[in-house]
């Protein structure tokens, strides 16, 4: 079976999609049966659909925080979790899932590309993303409590990187200075993503600057699967431990 053949030196950085949580039960976006099937996405996860129809969208991040309850993290995230334990600050984890389900796995250097699932924001002032999972009740759109008490309404939304959004400040530049600190030694790992969805999908060509070594597990090859130097396909959950060399 394949490894990465780590050294002492060598820094891994790891793309994660949807695709590494589908052991768990979590739906992935684009598979057969997938979250965009039967839904318009435009609809449901940009902000003219939430200016439209807020909602539809709470109903639908409502639905997706209940099919949360009792999803477990897999042998997936679980390699993941015990590589940073032996890597330490040579390890760092970017995700394009929301599910929360690498820090319940134990990864702590974990950068969430497009928001979190459990947690909410105000549309209108400045508070931090706060952790939730009952601010919406059915039928009833939720106001922000802070600008209640200010005098004004302002609905909460789902902290989660719509179409047409930036994603999160901050995390491309630390993936950046994390491949610049690595220097030669640059492992680059994508898992379960289809790659359709940029700037994660450009993260291995910044990568092959670099001279990454560039690997790529999932069930198909991804839509960038000309950038990398080994293409697994397989399951994340029964692929990566072995890969990673750190057991089931
Ligand atoms: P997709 O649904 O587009 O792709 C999931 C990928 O995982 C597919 O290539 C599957 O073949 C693969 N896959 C399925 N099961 C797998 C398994 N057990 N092991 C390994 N691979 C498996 O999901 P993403 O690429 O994550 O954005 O989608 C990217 C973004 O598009 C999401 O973050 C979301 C979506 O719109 C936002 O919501 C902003």
């Amino acid at each position: 079976m394949d490894s990465l053949s780590l050294t002492a030196s060598s820094h891994v950085l790891v793309l994660t999609g949807a695709g590494i949580s589908a052991e768990s039960g979590v739906p992935t976006f684009r598979d057969a049966g997938g979250l965009w099937e039967g839904h318009d996405v435009t609809a449901v996860a940009s902000p003219e659909g939430f200016a439209a129809d807020p909602l539809l969208v709470w109903r639908f991040y409502a639905q997706r925080r209940a099919g949360m309850v009792g999803i477990e993290p897999n042998a997936g995230h679980r390699a993941l979790a015990a590589l940073e334990a032996r890597l330490g600050d040579r390890f760092l984890l970017v995700t394009q899932n929301v599910d929360g389900l690498h820090r319940a796995a134990g990864s702590e250097r974990v950068l969430e590309l497009h928001g979190n699932l459990m947690t909410s924001r105000c549309t209108a002032c400045d508070r931090e993303p706060f952790a939730d999972r009952t601010a919406y009740r059915e039928g009833v759109l939720p106001l922000c409590g802070r600008c209640q008490a200010r005098g004004r309404d302002a609905l909460l939304r789902p902290h989660i990187v719509w179409f047409g959004e930036a994603v999160a400040p901050g995390a491309l530049a630390a993936a950046s200075r994390f491949m610049d600190a690595a220097g030669r030694d640059l492992i680059f790992l994508q898992v379960g993503t289809s790659a359709l969805v940029y700037p994660a999908a450009g993260l291995v060509e910044e990568a092959g600057r670099r001279q990454a070594v560039r690997w790529s597990v999932n069930v198909e090859r991804p839509a960038n699967a000309r950038h990398f130097d080994r293409v697994v396909l397989g399951r994340a959950g029964e692929i990566l431990p072995e890969l990673l060399g750190v057991g089931p």
